[in-house]
């Protein structure tokens, strides 16, 4: 049986929880939406999701997690078995590993580009180089060339061997000794390396630096003031709401294990909310002053929001970032190291996060010693991340975070409201997260758990998988007029067009398309559909590995 293991202090809690949702969304994610969708006019949807999503399933986590914790379950399954009877919550629960294993297998592989970039920037690696000479690094490093699926590079899957090492090793070492003091470590560091940029950067003058373009305070600029102008479409509110659940780790029951060390009267809604205020600094003070202000500064706002439009924010933190650098002379390697340093700890407090459901499940079900299910899930991880590093990131990749990083969080978050406020009861589901709460959190927020969340979730998901080719402006007034939909069709990055291959056919219907990016085409439809298969296999077996620890509890007698 697994040992008894606590957070050591209420500071090393919330670090490792801040660590945990801070992470590569809040630096280059967040300001690539921000920017994509409208710059100030993101802003008022994000805040409503916050409000509305955010916020109270952070808090509805936090208490599912300390109520299982309290039974001894440490994840998913059994947290949610803890709250509702039936076999089905607990396979609702399983989905927290799947995703946990699946998100952690490539954004470990990101992870290493962190530390990879991190290392050459300190050696002064960049400092000769252009966009191409950044390019061929990362080629270096990652085998990508455009328009080949293969991508293999030995010493770029050798770091890769080296940063799940190192995540398993902090792993071996404990709640309290690993994850919580990398914590106290990464996050200040973390916090100071992004405060310098954000002040070097806001300190870029035009009128003395002959290769700025633009004031910093124009991006800065756009990323803050208000608009209202897009507030009507329905992409920029989705969006918001991804990103809400991406930044603060939400739908993946990394937040409910980590809650599952509290002590039974430990307080969950200032921690929580603090968890989450800690998190918003980060992402939209710190993350919003980096990115697009240095940017908008050598770049100007048109070119940035080309290199944003995909949303990711990779080819302008990864690609063009270095080159900027350059602009700073004898400062460049500094900050180049403290760019990617600070991506490297948000992204290692983040992987640790995914992995600790995935060992908590193995040492309380399986009986297996902490430092063995360490190595178990960096074991577990291999089917995954050998595809994803040797094959080019737009495929395996994106594939995996759109089910996992996208759809699932959604579902997840869905499944474990309804557990919460209606299965289990929203009065004792309330009263049980204001056991020894030191934060009164207003009685409004038991109306929106109940109904508003778990109806804003299911619209999204609605939108998500009925997302339609053309604007939704005419889709959704043909249903309001009564005209009907007759239109409709399926986008081509939307759940159906996803499952049809809609968005491949597309670029294959392209008469004039080169040879080799129809080649390439037609074979990420294969390696689509070979991901599909392993990700429906990876749930397979942790449904299994749940069942048959739920036969082994029944005939013990602790089901
Ligand atoms: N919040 C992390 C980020 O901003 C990413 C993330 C999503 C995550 N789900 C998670 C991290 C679960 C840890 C656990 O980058």
């Amino acid at each position: 049986m697994a040992t008894k293991e606590r957070w050591a202090s209420r500071v090393g809690l919330v670090l490792a929880m801040a660590g945990n949702a801070v992470g590569l969304g809040n630096f280059l994610r967040f300001p690539a939406q921000a920017a994509k969708n409208g710059g100030g006019a993101f802003l008022i949807p994000y805040i409503v999701a916050l409000l509305l999503l955010g916020l109270p399933l952070m808090w509805v986590e936090w208490t599912m997690g300390r109520y299982g914790g309290q039974q001894g379950h440490h994840s998913g399954p059994g947290i949610f078995q803890s709250m509702g009877r039936g076999r089905f919550w607990k396979y609702a629960g399983t989905l927290s590993l799947w995703s946990c294993l699946v998100i952690a297998s490539y954004y470990l592989y990101i992870e290493t580009w962190c530390l990879a970039y991190a290392g050459y920037s300190a050696m002064g690696g960049f400092l000769d180089k252009d966009l191409a000479g950044v390019a061929h690094f990362f080629e270096r490093l990652t085998g990508e060339r455009s328009n080949q699926i293969v991508a293999v590079s030995p010493w770029g899957m050798g770091l890769f061997a080296l940063c799940i090492s190192l995540n398993v090793y902090i792993l071996s070492r404990g709640l309290a000794k690993g994850i919580e003091l990398v914590a106290k470590v990464g996050m200040p560091l973390l916090i100071l390396f992004a405060a310098i940029l954000a002040i070097r950067g806001l300190l870029i003058d035009p009128a003395t630096d002959p290769n700025a373009k633009e004031s910093p305070f124009v991006g800065l600029n756009y990323v803050w003031e208000p608009k209202f102008d897009s507030l009507t479409n329905p992409s920029v509110w989705l969006a918001a709401a991804g990103q809400i659940f991406f930044t603060l780790s939400i739908g993946m029951g990394s937040i409910h294990c980590y809650a599952s060390y509290l002590r039974e009267k430990d307080d969950v809604t200032l921690t929580g909310a603090t968890t989450a205020w800690t998190n918003e600094f980060c992402e939209v003070v710190l993350g919003g002053t980096i990115l697009i202000p240095i940017a908008v500064a050598y770049l100007g706002m048109t070119e940035v929001q080309q290199l944003t439009q995909g949303g990711s924010g990779f080819g302008l933190g990864f690609f063009v970032f270095p080159t900027l650098f350059n602009n700073w002379g004898a400062f460049a390697p500094v900050a180049g190291f403290l760019w990617f340093g600070l991506l490297f700890f948000a992204a290692i407090t983040s992987s640790l996060a995914m992995a600790q459901p995935i060992m908590a499940f193995l040492q309380q079900e399986y009986g297996v010693s902490r430092e063995r299910s360490a190595v178990q899930f960096g074991l577990l991880l291999l089917p995954l991340s050998l595809p994803v590093a040797m094959l080019h990131s737009n495929t395996f990749n994106d594939e995996m975070d759109y089910w996992a990083g996208t759809v699932m969080l959604v579902v997840f978050a869905l499944l474990e409201t309804i557990l919460f406020a209606w299965v289990f009861g929203m009065d004792k589901g309330w009263q049980e997260m204001m056991h020894g709460a030191e934060l009164a959190v207003p009685q409004i927020f038991r109306f929106i758990i109940k109904f508003v969340t778990p109806v804003l979730l299911l619209v999204i998901l609605s939108a998500y998988i009925f997302k339609p080719k053309q604007d939704w402006e005419p889709y959704l007034t043909g249903i309001f007029s009564g005209t009907g939909s007759a239109a409709w069709e399926p986008a081509g990055d939307g759940l159906i067009g996803k499952l049809l291959h809609r968005d491949i056919q597309a670029t294959l219907d392209d008469p004039n398309l080169p040879v080799e990016r129809r080649q390439f085409q037609e074979r990420l439809m294969l390696v689509r559909n070979v991901d599909r298969l392993a990700l429906v296999g990876v749930f397979v077996f942790f449904a299994v590995l749940v069942h048959r620890a739920w036969v082994r509890r029944r005939a013990e007698g602790r089901a």
